[in-house]
C-alpha cells in the first residue's frame, strides 16, 4: 500500500520538475518533495510505525526514490543555471574592435574661419597683427580721424555713446590710429575686430558686427600698391579671380577715398536680393591716409604716405556662404553653425 503511494508520488515528483519552467518553480517542487518538511520526509517519519520488515522494503523504495528525484532535480537545475549564465554573457558582450563614438567636436565660427584666413595672408606679405579696444574714445574713433566734432560724419555712423568722451567704437578704424603711435612709420597692420552702431536690427544689418582694418604708411605708396594688395586679398579670400570696380567714395581718413566693389558672387552679375539687383557688392572701402590723419598721429606726410581700408568681415562672410540674414551669424543657432 505505502509502496504503491511511493512510486505515484515519485512520478508525478519527476514528472513536476521536468515541467519547471523557472528557477523558482523548481526550487518549490524542491521543497515540496525533497525538503525536510516535505513528501519524502513524511513517508520516512511514518516507518517508526512500521514493522522492521516493512521498514526495509519502504526504506530502500524511499533511497531509491529520493537518489532519482535529486538527480533529475541535479540535471534541470544545471540547465537551468547554464541559460542563465549564457544569457548574462550575451548581455555584457562588448566588441572591443569597434570604433568609438565620435567625440562631440566643435568648429570655428565661418567669422573666425575667414579672419584666420586673412591674417595668415597679410602676415605672409609682412604685416603686423593689431587688437584694439571696444569702448574707445572720441578722440580715437573720430577726431584723429579727421571728424571732428561739428562734422556732418559723424552722422554717417550712428554711435553707441558711453558716460563721458567714451563710446562702443563704430569701426576699427581707431586701431589705425593707435598703431601709427605706437608703432610708428613704415607701418604695415591690420586690426580684426568686432564693432557696434546703433542700428534697428534687419536681415541686413547687426547692431554688433566685425570689420578688419588694414593700414600700409610708407615712403611713395601710391594707389597701385593699395590696387595691388586689395587685388591680393580677394583672391586669397575667393581663390578665383573676382570682377571688382573702383569708384569715388567719402571717408574723411582718406584722401582720395574709393568703394571697391565685387561682382555679385551669389547672382555672378545679373542681380538678386544680396546685392539689391545691381550685380555689384560694396566690399572694401578704402583709400590714400589723408595727411590730416597722419599728422595727428605724429607723422609728417611730406615724408610720408599710405593707404588704408576697412574690409566688412560680416558681409564677407555672408557673401562666402551665400548667408542672406545677417541675424544668422551671432543667433547662436546651432543647426546652422554645424554646417561649417
Ligand atoms: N571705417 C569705415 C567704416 O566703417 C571703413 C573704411 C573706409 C576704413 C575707408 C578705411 C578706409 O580704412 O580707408 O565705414
Amino acid at each position: 500500500m505505502i509502496e504503491a503511494n511511493l512510486e505515484e508520488l515519485a512520478v508525478s515528483a519527476k514528472a513536476r520538475i521536468e515541467a519547471a519552467t523557472t528557477v523558482e518553480e523548481l526550487e518549490a517542487v524542491r521543497v515540496e518533495v525533497l525538503g525536510r518538511k516535505g513528501a519524502l520526509a513524511n513517508v520516512s517519519k511514518e516507518m517508526a510505525k512500521m514493522t522492521p520488515e516493512q521498514r526495509a522494503t519502504v526504506g530502500k523504495l524511499l533511497n531509491a526514490a529520493k537518489q532519482a528525484l535529486e538527480s533529475v532535480f541535479d540535471e534541470k537545475k544545471t540547465a537551468f543555471d547554464s541559460a542563465a549564465l549564457s544569457a548574462r554573457l550575451e548581455s555584457e558582450w562588448v566588441d572591443l574592435t569597434a570604433p568609438a563614438p565620435d567625440p562631440a567636436r566643435g568648429a570655428l565660427h565661418p567669422l573666425t574661419q575667414i579672419q584666420t584666413e586673412i591674417e595668415d595672408l597679410f602676415v605672409s606679405l609682412g604685416f603686423t597683427v593689431l587688437d584694439g579696444p571696444e569702448v574707445e574714445s572720441d578722440e580715437h574713433n573720430f577726431d584723429a580721424l579727421n571728424i571732428p566734432a561739428d562734422h556732418p560724419a559723424r552722422d554717417m555712423q550712428d554711435t553707441f555713446w558711453l558716460e563721458g568722451n567714451w563710446l562702443l567704437r563704430t569701426h576699427t578704424s581707431p586701431v589705425q590710429v593707435r598703431g601709427m603711435r605706437k608703432l610708428g612709420p613704415p607701418l604695415r597692420m591690420i586690426a580684426p575686430g568686432r564693432v557696434f552702431r546703433n542700428e534697428e536690427v534687419d536681415a541686413s544689418h547687426e547692431h554688433t558686427f566685425y570689420q578688419l582694418e588694414g593700414m600700409m604708411v610708407d615712403k611713395d605708396v601710391s594707389v597701385a600698391h593699395l590696387l595691388y594688395f586689395m587685388k591680393t586679398l580677394l583672391s586669397g579670400i575667393f581663390k578665383r579671380d573676382v570682377m571688382v570696380r573702383l569708384r569715388p567714395g567719402y571717408f574723411p581718413f582718406v584722401e582720395p577715398g574709393f568703394e571697391l566693389d565685387i561682382q555679385c558672387l551669389i547672382c555672378g552679375g545679373s542681380g538678386c536680393p544680396v546685392c539689391k539687383q545691381s550685380g555689384w557688392v560694396e566690399l572694401l572701402p578704402c583709400g590714400l591716409v589723408h595727411p590730416n590723419v597722419l599728422r595727428k598721429s605724429g607723422i609728417d606726410p611730406e615724408e610720408y604716405g599710405g593707404f588704408a581700408f576697412g574690409l566688412g568681415l560680416t558681409r564677407l562672410v555672408m557673401m562666402r556662404y551665400a548667408i542672406d540674414d545677417i541675424r544668422q551669424l551671432q543667433g547662436g543657432d546651432l543647426r546652422f553653425l554645424r554646417q561649417f
